[in-house]
């Protein structure tokens, strides 16, 4: 999804980067325009680099010879309908008068009149100009017409004055944004164990053998998990990758050592997804000098533990379990019994020999597997897959109970039951629809 951030004039501009960087983190793609005021605070360049798109700094083309805005004048109308949001952080209180009373002469009020677009305004300023009148009655005005206001959080200000005026937490704006599209946190108070990369078993101290898995599927499901506002357990195989932000890492490089963090971490966890590729053998003896070339070598390999069945085994009542599955051939029939066998909720189905997607690519297709239905993921990047596979997850999580019921009710022709229907559920509206969408896909799937 696409958020617009506007940057206004306040001492606060510099925090706008920040701000760029928490709606980047949530995998939304994010452009920049700054107001006149904003560019005595700081440079387009900074907003550039971080987007990697032009910063829109003014309606008009530059004049001849100079870089510049060449399109600007008709731009707004495109920005405004290219958003899915904007987002002004920081809103000073002029930029708020402007937008409250229609005034459109810059690129950013005018696309704030443009956008149909959900707005949010994010504002700081001095405490005596929050608290003013005018301000607060431009805001309400704002209220009144849909406009989300990030309350400002109060402390030392930079004019040396305490109380309100503080631009709110970057992430704190980043996951109003996120309300604001709809991209709720459907996974807070969830703890996410994954585990991701390929393990490493070695020979002797110099050599070991590994697999092609490189720990993209697994960290996209780390970010993706994150973002959703569930605590993140990343048990991380060797991967070339940055961990994403805010996720607990534990690094392993064997099978063995996997397992050990697995098991110790489990408990806490409430979902299991088990990404990693392991290796299935180990060496039985690991030399401790470096093997020497002597001609024809036979090694002979011993059967790791598989973590997966043991982590199956050792669950307590409502964590839910996902595997996956990497196959070559017959993928859904050597799937669904990797899923009998395991005995996990779900599994989902990679083809590793389908050309483009699977190890070590940016993109992957699968199968979301379950004892009754089989979700086709077609092609897409691994963190857009890395959502649609938690998307899954989440629709497990709901009570089964209450998905039959909704089944039942729609098979029989029975209009979809309202909020007081099954507030006994004690769920919300949300709730129900998505509940219902969802059991609506299961019986087309069954
Ligand atoms: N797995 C595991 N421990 C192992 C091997 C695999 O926990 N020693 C997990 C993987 O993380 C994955 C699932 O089991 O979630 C399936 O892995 P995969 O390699 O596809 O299957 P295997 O169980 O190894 O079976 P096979 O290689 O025979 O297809």
């Amino acid at each position: 999804m696409k958020v617009m951030v506007g940057v206004s004039g306040g001492i606060a501009a510099y925090k706008a980067a920040e701000v760029v960087r928490a709606l980047q983190k949530h995998a939304l793609e994010v452009r920049v325009t700054m107001t006149d005021s904003a560019r005595q605070f700081i440079q387009p360049l900074t907003f550039a680099a971080l987007t990697g798109h032009k910063v829109i700094t003014s309606l008009w083309p530059a004049p001849d010879g100079e870089s510049g805005d060449s399109d600007a004048s008709i731009e707004h109308i495109a920005e405004a309908q290219w958003a899915d949001a904007l987002v002004v952080a920081p809103a000073t209180a002029n930029t708020l008068a402007k937008f409250a009373h229609g005034l459109a002469d810059d690129f950013l009020t005018t696309m704030y009149l443009a956008t149909t677009a959900p707005v949010l305004v994010a504002p700081a300023m001095n405490v005596n100009m929050w608290e003013h009148p005018a301000t607060q009655a431009n805001l309400e005005t704002l209220r009144q017409r849909g406009v989300r206001v990030i309350e400002p959080g109060a402390g030392y200000l930079a004019c040396g004055m305490v109380g309100a005026g503080r631009l709110a937490d970057p992430e704190y704006i980043a996951s109003a944004v996120l309300n604001a599209l709809g991209r709720s946190h459907d996974l807070a108070g969830e703890v996410v164990l994954i585990t991701a990369g390929g393990t490493r078993e070695a020979l002797d101290p110099v050599r070991f053998l590994g697999n092609r898995s490189s720990g993209k599927m697994g960290y996209a499901l780390a970010e993706a998990a994150q973002s959703r506002g569930a605590r993140v357990i990343l048990i991380s195989a060797p991967s070339a990758l940055y961990p994403p932000a805010h996720v607990e890492l534990v690094k392993v490089t064997t099978a063995d050592e996997m397992r050990a963090a697995v098991l110790s971490r489990m408990p806490e966890a409430t979902v299991i997804v088990k990404s990693a590729a392991v290796a299935d053998y180990r060496p039985s003896i690991v030399a401790d000098q470096k093997l020497k070339r002597t001609g024809p070598m036979t090694i002979e390999f011993l059967p790791t533990e598989d973590i997966l069945a043991e982590v199956v085994r050792q669950r307590r009542p409502g964590q839910l379990i996902v595997g996956f599955a990497a196959e070559t051939q017959n993928p859904l029939e050597n799937g669904r019994a990797k899923l009998l066998k395991k005995g996990v909720d779900a599994i989902v189905v990679n083809d590793v020999s389908r050309v483009g997607i699977g190890f070590d690519s940016d993109q992957n297709g699968a199968t979301f597997l379950t004892a009754t239905t089989a979700i086709d993921l077609p092609e897409m990047s691994k963190r857009k897959m890395a959502d649609r596979v938690l998307d899954e997850v989440v629709g497990l999580r709901r009570p089964q109970s209450l998905l039959v019921e909704l089944s039942v009710a729609e098979l029989s022709g029975e209009a979809l039951p309202s909020k007081s229907q099954t507030a006994s559920s004690d769920q919300g509206s949300e709730f129900v629809v998505k509940a219902a969408a969802s059991s609506r896909r299961q019986i087309i799937i069954e």
